[in-house]
């Protein structure tokens, strides 16, 4: 089989890497398979895209079908790992500008406490025909739960009984004021397996079942994971580029780079960079280590973050990603008297343009001292974007245990959770006076 998206970086040779890198990797990589690493009760992603049931996938596929059929509005509520993947991927891979007439808007709540927000967001709805996905894996998230309270209240009021045709929950098998709220009201629900965080979830209903409804081919999606677990699967440095990019990133910080640029040259990507933050920025930030992920999109990142990037701190690497095979082309019109002097480029596509640009970055970036991974995917489909869902999520593990952290919880989210409890006064965590 061959290898859908590919890792190249002229950083540090392979010999040197698996001299600094391999036999930890080997070691660590053993860990996670006989369930001995830490965190690994949270490994449930390894393999999920051959063990997610596959009567779950057709009830996902069904409950997607029934709500494309109900609703012209699709209201998605979530937050961090229950709001980013199914994002991403459905702007990774849906038109710019036209929706396809048959695909339902989705819309996204739950992820921002702007009232603003939502009154405008309820004023969009209305008379439109509506459904709501719900996701919350603890089911207690403050931001979903008040956006559901309000669309909850929402739908009850416009469709009486009917409401609860409408609406579906994700959350935890059998915990959390989700599960409860859902379970009395009859809601379509599915489960976010126990073994799964929620960074790790976008496989899972989590992401596929806004995705299905978005009319992206999940299938295909899975199917680009499916073949990433089985090219991720060994545990050779020299031949596993999941574990490569692990491995440089942290050669890179332990010489003083210490914030990542996922760079990309495509619009529609510029969610999944969100989703790549998250992945990394929770799994890695801990314990006072970590690399920083941050993110542009160019061209037009070119004309703000540029700058700094050729020519302030030394302390940044990037990591480029490209699709080799775009989807459209633009070409470039002749004019008979070439005022704006651009007649020599027009023998070539604005794709092709774009790549030189890509190329153009890469070099004067590297002349400026900033290390590079250039990450090249075949295509831009399902498939791919499923593949490199696994690849990221497959070298993150590793980049967080070769740092020394647990890849898997996220301790430092917690601490602005008890100071909105109690300075909200919710019952239980008002301080005593
Ligand atoms: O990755 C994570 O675990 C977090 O980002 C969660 O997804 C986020 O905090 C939302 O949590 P929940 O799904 O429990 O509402």
């Amino acid at each position: 089989m061959a290898q859908a998206i590919t890792l190249s970086q002229s950083h540090i040779s392979m010999s040197e890497l698996n001299n600094l890198y391999g036999e930890k990797v080997k070691e660590i990589h053993s860990k996670m398979e006989n369930g001995t690493s830490i965190g690994s009760d949270f490994l449930g992603w390894r393999d999920l895209p051959n063990t997610l049931p596959a009567d779950e996938l057709t009830s996902v596929l069904k409950t997607a079908e029934k709500l494309r059929k109900l609703a012209e509005v699709v209201v998605v509520i979530g937050v961090g790992g229950s709001y980013l993947g199914a994002k991403a991927v459905q702007d990774a891979l849906s038109p710019y500008f036209e929706r396809n007439v048959e695909d339902p808007e989705l819309i996204f709540a739950g992820q921002n406490l702007s009232g603003t927000y939502m009154k405008q967001l309820l004023k969009h709805i209305d008379g439109k025909e509506v459904a709501v996905i719900v996701i919350s894996k603890s089911g207690t998230t403050t931001e979903p739960a008040i956006a559901f309270r309000i669309l909850l209240e929402y739908m009850e009021n416009r469709y009486k009984e009917a409401s609860s045709e409408r609406i579906v929950a994700i959350t935890d098998k059998s915990q959390g004021a989700l599960r409860e709220l859902a379970d009395r009201s009859g809601f379509t629900t599915f489960v976010v397996p126990d073994d799964i965080g929620g960074r790790f979830s976008v496989l899972t209903p989590v992401g596929l079942l806004p995705i299905a409804v978005a009319g992206i081919d999940i299938e295909q999606l899975l199917a680009g994971a499916k073949d990433a677990v089985a090219e991720y699967a060994g545990d050779d440095l020299s031949s596993n580029a999941a574990y490569q990019y692990a491995a440089v990133r942290n050669h890179l910080l332990s010489e003083g780079y210490n914030v990542e640029i996922l760079a990309s040259f495509t619009p529609r990507f510029a969610t999944f960079h969100e989703w790549w933050k998250q992945l990394f920025g929770e799994s890695e930030g801990k314990d006072g280590k970590g690399i920083y992920p941050a993110s542009v999109a160019y061209p037009t990142d070119l004309h703000s973050m540029g700058q700094y990037v050729q020519d302030g701190r030394r302390e940044i690497f990037e990591t480029f990603i490209q699709f080799a095979q775009p989807v459209e082309d633009s070409s470039i019109p002749t004019t008979k008297d070439n005022l704006d002097g651009l007649n020599y480029l027009s023998a070539k596509t604005m794709n092709e343009i774009n790549d030189v640009t890509l190329q153009a970055t890469m070099q004067a970036h590297h002349d400026g001292g900033v290390p590079l991974m250039h990450i090249t995917a075949d295509k831009h489909d399902a498939y791919h974007i499923g593949y490199l869902i696994y690849f990221f999520e497959a070298a993150v593990a590793m980049s967080a245990y070769l740092l020394g952290v647990n890849p898997f919880d996220q301790p430092g989210v917690e601490e602005y959770k008890k100071n909105i409890f109690r300075m909200l006064e919710k019952p239980g965590f008002v301080e005593e006076k």
